[in-house]
């Protein structure tokens, strides 16, 4: 794990929030932060395609995840890197503005926890960016315990949690920090308890499990991890995640308050590992790029769109149980964003050859997001759910002006 003597830090950057846990636990995108921020500074703001002529009920009128990324200076970012223990790169914005005050009120005495992956964690971080240049310093604090970080807005009785569980039920991938992507992990399909109790009072559930089920099969466990007499086996990646899905979609249809918690589900995040499928020589990736794919529909060969759509029907599975479970599309977005991964800004946690080193593209990270950046825009389509039930039945509240009016400015850009 980082520590703070880690972060070398120059003291012209006025760092406000220099929790030291913080940077303990995201020292690595701090350190990003700076190079990040000078290497490039070009904002992008995420412009929706707006259907008019359809009905009148306000999400439905925008289709929050089509549209093109253009190019923004004025607006954005909505946090700046002095505000914040990250950079600033790159921006987006969905229909409506994040509005950070608005969004505490309503996490007051309320908690927010995003289970998953590191695209979660990714998401998660950039939320909390988002909130905390609204928040005094001595207001907030972020609390690692195991797999649980906790940022709590004491003024708000707020906490903004994420929970690592990268396949959702058990695994041998569940240590926080000690956790490597082989093939050797074991799934226990069946077990999610583990994890669950700790999200089981959550009032805003947002999941992610993508990235790590990129693999043909995986070793499936039935018993417990402690057994002697432990036996698993080789299963297909669909089929492993199916029986996730189902033990996910139970635990959920037992444990969860419908009338009180609301969840989501984040779709896969794009991965830009081959340069050749957007017209650069085959070995190259997403290292150096400067500006976003702009062909509408773009979508690359990373992205496995089986685990999508199991994940959408033991989602429709649970509708029909009377559960819902709202998708958050970021996928296509995210897409055409090649140019706004952390590539060898990132800490690795693997010690890096002498080849490596002289070769940086070979090690650039073209999963994980520069911040801000592209889950700032996730953040922001969350935020339109939250505020408006993506539904006919829900009531038009005094939020339509606000919508109209960010709605026309859109438009005139
Ligand atoms: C996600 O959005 C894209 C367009 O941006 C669309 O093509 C795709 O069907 C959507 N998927 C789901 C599950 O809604
Ligand atoms: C603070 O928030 C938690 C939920 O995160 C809630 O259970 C608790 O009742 C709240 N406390 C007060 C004093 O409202
Ligand atoms: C479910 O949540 C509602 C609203 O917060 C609460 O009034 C109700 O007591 C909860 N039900 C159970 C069984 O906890
Ligand atoms: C990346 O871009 C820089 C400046 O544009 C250039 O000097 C360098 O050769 C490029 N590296 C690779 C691997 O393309």
């Amino acid at each position: 794990m980082a520590s703070t003597s880690q972060v070398v830090v120059p003291k012209t950057w006025n760092i406000r929030c220099s929790i030291s846990s913080l940077i303990v636990l995201l020292a690595v995108v701090f350190v990003l932060g700076i190079f990040a921020t000078t290497k490039e500074s070009r904002r992008w703001l995420f412009d929706q395609k707006t259907q008019r002529n359809t009905d009148k009920y306000l999400l439905s009128r925008c289709n929050l995840f089509s549209g093109k990324w253009i190019y923004d200076e004025k607006n954005y970012p909505l946090y700046k890197e002095q505000h914040c223990s990250f950079m600033s790169l790159f921006n987006g914005v969905a229909c409506e503005r994040f509005n950070a005050i608005a969004m505490l009120e309503r996490l007051r005495n309320k908690r927010l926890v995003f289970v998953g992956d590191s695209l979660t964690r990714n998401q998660w971080t950039s939320m909390v960016c988002l909130l905390e240049s609204s928040i005094a310093p001595t207001l907030k604090s972020v609390t690692p315990k195991g797999s649980l970080t906790t940022f709590k807005i004491n003024e708000y009785n707020a906490s903004i949690d994420h929970y690592w569980a990268p396949y959702l039920v058990e695994s041998t991938s569940d240590h926080p920090v000690h956790h490597h992507f082989s093939s050797e992990q074991i799934l226990r399909v069946q077990a999610i308890e583990k994890h669950a109790r700790h999200w089981t009072d959550a009032d805003i559930l947002v999941f992610d499990s993508y990235v790590w089920w990129r693999r043909p099969k995986f070793k499936v466990l039935w018993g417990s991890f402690e057994s002697p007499s432990k036996t698993y086996k080789e299963v297909e990646m669909v089929h492993t995640l199916e029986m996730a899905l189902k033990t996910w979609s139970n635990w959920l249809e037992i444990n969860v308050n419908r009338s009180k918690t609301k969840i989501y589900f984040v779709s896969m995040s794009a991965i830009h590992g081959r340069g050749e499928e957007w017209g650069k020589n085959k070995g190259e990736n997403c290292y150096n790029e400067t500006e976003p794919i702009l062909k509408e529909g773009y979508h690359g060969s990373e992205s496995d769109p089986r685990i999508m759509q199991k994940v959408e029907a033991a989602i429709d599975k649970l509708k029909r149980r009377g559960l819902k479970v709202q998708m958050l599309n970021i996928t296509q977005l995210s897409e055409y964003r090649k140019d706004a991964h952390t590539t060898i800004y990132r800490r690795q946690w693997e010690h890096l050859t002498k080849e490596e080193l002289a070769n940086p593209k070979t090690r650039a990270d073209c999963i994980h997001w520069c911040i801000p950046g592209v889950p700032d825009i996730w953040n922001e389509l969350l935020y339109a759910y939250i505020f408006h039930t993506y539904s006919p039945s829900s009531k038009q509240s005094q939020k339509s002006k606000i919508y109209e009016s960010s709605n026309s400015e859109v438009h005139t850009r």
